[in-house]
């Protein structure tokens, strides 16, 4: 109960540090909290909004390429026409035609695609702002991974941005024209990444930089490869020079989505990131995910290989059965509510609370508090699952339980959360 009664201590103080000063200063975080919380939301949603029309456009594309047929009209084939599909969407009939390198004469107006996928970039790096970056101490740093100060994560996870880019764009250039060996390549040095920074950040964060690694290299890709080749082309063709057809080939990226996808998501699984050996539950997922793209460019192209869905979820669940929660046992027995009550108090009391001690918690996460004891006794279930089992709780341990605390917490669950001597309810049958 230290916390609990620091905390109240704290509050007496006040009034010798000046009552004004400390109140305004409160206020004033916790305004700044509740902005950067509608930062987020509206950051995100158009995060998720541009991705969206970025990856649609993009699987669009991927799957028209590979629907092209010759044309079957000589006269198309003699304006350059390479391949043609027909397609019915919403109600009506389309024809696309995909020109070998480009048409005789320059279209206007032509369409440009790239604000997609630079407003998700944008968007995506304001939400690690916003989220990552301004609660750097809470989302990035954890402590039991690495003792780095805030600014230090900061600046690893901008670098690693930067420097994946580097990394990623000198690879594609040595190893141009030999997909495999550079397919080969990336898959190392996403795996070295995602075992260096599980190292270095929150396991969460972990995750995250490297999806963001990834999909910096996609939007990159966009603007560095794929944009600048584009415009070669177009110039090519006002200045009357035949175009170089690599432009088109360069740039192509056909696996990266779903495992950027699934990282992204990853922040609502902690049985994926809070495993001991998270980066390799990364890896595992992500390779599933560029499995089963795999399938789908295949299925573009006329070949439906079942194999490769049903390998992918086999490989689901050998992955689901490895990290399953072990069984929980522990050596504490004949805990009381009090004991319990106490390692709440000193180690989830400062987030779980109606008045919220930890820094950048202003309000009890996911409105969980801990301050009455039939609150405590109602969340026995759910003690147990987030502090005992997965270990997802205390979030990011930032308030340092230790392992015989947990046991502690998971001997009074099993022994049916009784409150003062007597099992309660709510907490039988949960061992
Ligand atoms: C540093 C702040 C912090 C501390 C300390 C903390 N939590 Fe949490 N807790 C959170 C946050 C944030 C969430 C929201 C869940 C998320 O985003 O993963 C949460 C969510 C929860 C939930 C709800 C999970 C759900 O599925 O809705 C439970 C239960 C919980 N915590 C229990 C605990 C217990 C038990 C402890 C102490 C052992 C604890 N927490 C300590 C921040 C904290």
């Amino acid at each position: 109960m230290d916390d609990h009664r620091d905390r109240v201590g704290r509050d007496l103080a006040i009034p010798h540090d000046g009552f004004g000063d400390v109140f305004d200063q409160r206020a004033l975080l916790a305004m700044l909290a509740y902005a950067l919380e509608w930062a987020n939301l509206l950051v995100r949603w158009l995060h998720v909004t541009a991705a969206i029309a970025w990856i649609g456009t993009s699987f669009y594309y991927i799957a028209l390429d590979y629907h092209l047929l010759e044309p079957k009209n000589p006269a198309a084939e003699e304006e350059g026409v390479a391949g043609e599909a027909w397609e019915i969407h919403g109600g009506g009939f389309y024809r696309v035609e995909k020109y070998r390198v480009a048409p005789r004469t320059l279209p206007n107006p032509l369409h440009w695609f790239m604000w997609e996928a630079y407003t998700t970039w944008l968007s995506g790096f304001g939400l690690l702002i916003v989220l990552y970056y301004a609660n750097a101490s809470t989302y990035l740093v954890d402590r039991s991974v690495a003792d780095i100060s805030p600014a230090v994560a900061v600046a690893i996870s901008v670098g690693l941005l930067i420097v994946g880019w580097l990394v990623y764009d000198g690879l594609s250039r040595a190893l141009e024209g030999h997909d495999r060996l550079l397919a080969l390549a990336l898959a190392v040095v996403i795996s070295v990444t995602a075992f260096g920074v599980s190292h270095l950040l929150s396991p969460r964060a972990a995750y995250l930089q490297v999806g963001a690694m990834i999909g910096t290299w996609m939007a990159a890709n966009v603007g560095a490869v794929i944009i600048p080749g584009q415009r070669e082309l177009v110039a090519a063709k006002l200045a009357g020079r035949e175009p170089d057809p690599i432009y088109g080939i360069r740039g192509k990226q056909r696996y990266l989505t779903l495992p950027v996808l699934f990282a992204m998501l990853s922040n609502h699984f902690p049985l994926t990131y809070g495993h001991p050996q998270g980066w390799l539950v990364l890896l595992a997922l992500m390779g599933l995910g560029a499995w089963v793209r795999h399938f789908f460019n295949l299925r573009h192209q006329g070949r439906v290989v079942w194999a490769i869905p049903v390998s992918a979820a086999v490989g689901v669940v050998v992955l689901a059965v490895a990290i399953a929660p072990r069984d929980v046992s522990t050596s504490v027995a004949n805990v009381s509510f009090a004991q319990a009550q106490a390692v709440i108090a000193r180690r989830c009391l400062p987030c779980h609370s109606a008045t919220p001690t930890q820094s950048g918690f202003p309000e009890a996460p996911n409105g969980v508090m801990f301050d009455r004891s039939d609150q405590i006794v109602g969340r026995a279930q759910q003690i147990y699952q987030q502090a005992v089992v997965t270990k997802n709780m205390p979030f990011g341990n930032l308030t340092n339980i230790t392992q015989e605390e947990r046991d502690v917490l998971a001997a009074w669950v099993q022994e049916g959360a009784p409150v003062d001597g007597l099992p309660s309810p709510s907490g039988r049958g949960s061992g």
